[in-house]
């Protein structure tokens, strides 16, 4: 590619492969329609909380989850506030903090796992949180909705989440739920995992 020829589309800013992160993105702006009511489970600076809210443009809602309350300081100064809601709670409690009415038709869960960039690298997320959260969700979802879990082995018990995630998504129904993980493969340290879970809808004709 000549130095000065545009990013192509499925492209980190350097020209290379896309982050976990941004992978997550792309599927979620393929599928995601304005109107589609979703979940930030991990809401940190609000970046991924802003995304979904332009993704769901207009009249989605994205309710976002974090236990800081400087997640949701953060935020506020970021996202379109009509179209948010931001709950200062553990996404552990996700089922108990959206309306009833909303569950099963939830479009897409986005979680982006580890500590607040820039803050208290003490305050991440936990296994045992990360699975109660992920068994919620995927009864939270849509049939046809999507969930992207980005996973950082890295960091302080990172390497214990990421193995307990992968065996939480070989042991689910394989009728209910297409799960996929992509990983950098020839990285000496633990570089960030995707893992993306599509729940099975029948076939429109
Ligand atoms: C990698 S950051 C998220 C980045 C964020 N999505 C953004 O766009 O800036 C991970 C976040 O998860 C939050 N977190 C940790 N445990 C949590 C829990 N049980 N429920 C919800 N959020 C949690 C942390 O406070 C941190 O803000």
């Amino acid at each position: 590619m000549p130095p000065d020829s545009p990013l192509p589309h499925l492209a980190s800013p350097t020209g290379g492969l896309p982050s976990s992160v941004r992978w997550a993105q792309l599927m979620l702006a393929d599928r995601l329609r304005p109107g589609d009511v979703v979940v930030d489970a991990t809401m940190g600076n609000g970046h991924d909380t802003l995304f979904l809210s332009q993704c769901v443009s207009p009249g989605g809602q994205v309710y976002a989850f974090d236990v800081q309350a400087a997640a949701l300081e953060e935020t506020r100064k970021r996202v379109p506030l009509e179209m948010s809601t931001l709950l200062h709670a553990g996404h552990e409690k996700m089922a108990q903090n959206l309306p009833l009415e909303l569950h099963g038709k939830i479009a897409a869960i986005m979680f982006n796992l580890g500590y607040l960039p820039g803050s208290d690298k003490s305050c991440i997320t936990r296994t045992e949180t990360t699975l109660a959260a992920l068994a919620q969700a995927i009864e939270l979802l849509k049939p046809g909705g999507i969930l992207t879990l980005a996973v950082y082995p890295g960091h302080e018990g990172g390497a214990e989440e990421s193995r307990e995630i992968a065996k939480w998504a070989a042991g689910l129904d394989s009728r209910r739920f297409e799960v996929q993980h992509l990983r950098p493969v020839n990285r000496s340290a633990a570089p960030p995992e995707l893992w993306t879970l599509w729940k099975t809808a029948p076939m429109k004709k």
